[in-house]
């Protein structure tokens, strides 16, 4: 084989109390990463797409680019590579843009290669690509779009990656309004410390939600879906962000709270006419404070990166 074309999924990170230790993929949108054996004996991009011009052609400074470069140096391997990185969603969007990007170019290097490394091995060289964009080491982006599904990051020294079940009929509600939040800043404004009280309440809720959602138990996902270190702070980020939530819970949410960093906001259903539902009301609300919002419906996608 001497060229692979990757998709790698948006997802979902935090997912409300689980800051930086939660995280689940979508179908849809995803980015796109093809990569060319050459015999210049160099990592180049050669083109990148759908960003508008925004993002590094230098392979040093490009997500894509240092996850593959991170995991060729593990592996003591010299090779030529052109890359081609086809952004489908936007920079800053709360989706994980950054992770996919770098997922599918480890994902796409992996195979092309045929180093038949696991997930677990892969998923450093990710970790360290998705550093480039947000400036910390956080796998609730990477580790569910590189492993699909729901995960839990038990862990992170050393790494534990936790894949939990899911309820079979869960609907996510993805609303992203017309601006841009990077994660980088979005994090300076969180508190570095917090108060027993409140540590044991996020503690409380993100274990309620895994129950919630090992036990299909939709009473007790809502419930749980409660975060005290980021929605306070990042959800003053989003123009209209209670209106936008209470329209979604009005029609039937299960419960709703911002996706990653933000701005886009993400909610809970039990099928795909209420997910669009849901999504419409999130839509018709946020109208009022931002243009051009996108919306997307998907189930959890529990398979991650495919090669198309
Ligand atoms: N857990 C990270 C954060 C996700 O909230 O900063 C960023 O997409």
């Amino acid at each position: 084989m001497e060229s692979i074309k990757v998709f790698s999924p948006a997802s979902v990170s935090n997912v409300g109390p689980g800051f930086d230790i939660m995280g689940f993929a979508l179908h849809q949108p995803g980015d796109e990463v093809i990569v060319k054996k050459s015999n210049l004996n160099k990592i180049e991009i050669t083109k990148i797409s759908g960003d508008n011009g925004r993002l590094p052609l230098n392979p040093n400074e490009n997500t894509t680019t240092v996850g593959i470069q991170s995991l060729l140096k593990d592996q003591n391997i010299n090779v030529g590579l052109k890359i081609e990185i086809h952004k489908k969603m936007g920079i800053g969007s709360g989706l994980g843009s950054s992770a996919a990007s770098a997922v599918a170019g480890v994902f796409a290097v992996n195979s092309l290669l045929n180093l038949n490394l696991s997930n677990d091995e892969l998923l450093k060289h990710c970790m360290a690509g998705e550093y480039v964009a947000s400036k910390a080491f956080h796998a609730d982006n990477v580790a569910p779009a590189l492993y699909g599904g729901f995960i839990l990051i038990r862990d992170y020294n050393p790494i534990d990656i936790i894949k939990i079940d899911l309820p079979s009929d869960l609907y996510c509600s993805i609303l992203y309004p017309d601006i841009e939040i990077k994660t980088c800043e979005a994090r300076k404004i969180l508190k570095p410390n917090v108060k027993l009280k409140t540590a044991i309440s996020q503690a409380g809720n993100s274990a309620g939600l895994i129950v919630g959602f090992m036990k299909n138990d939709f009473e007790l996902i809502s419930r749980s879906l409660v975060d005290h270190l980021a929605e306070p702070f990042r959800s003053k980020l989003i123009p209209g962000y209670d209106k936008i939530r209470d329209a979604a819970l009005n029609v039937g949410a299960i419960n709703c709270n911002i996706t990653g960093s933000g701005p886009s906001m993400f909610a809970f259903s039990t099928s795909e006419s209420d997910a669009l539902k849901i999504v419409r009301a999130m839509k018709n609300a946020s109208s009022k404070f931002t243009k051009s919002n996108k919306t997307y419906v998907s189930k959890i996608n529990l398979t991650g990166p495919k090669i198309l």
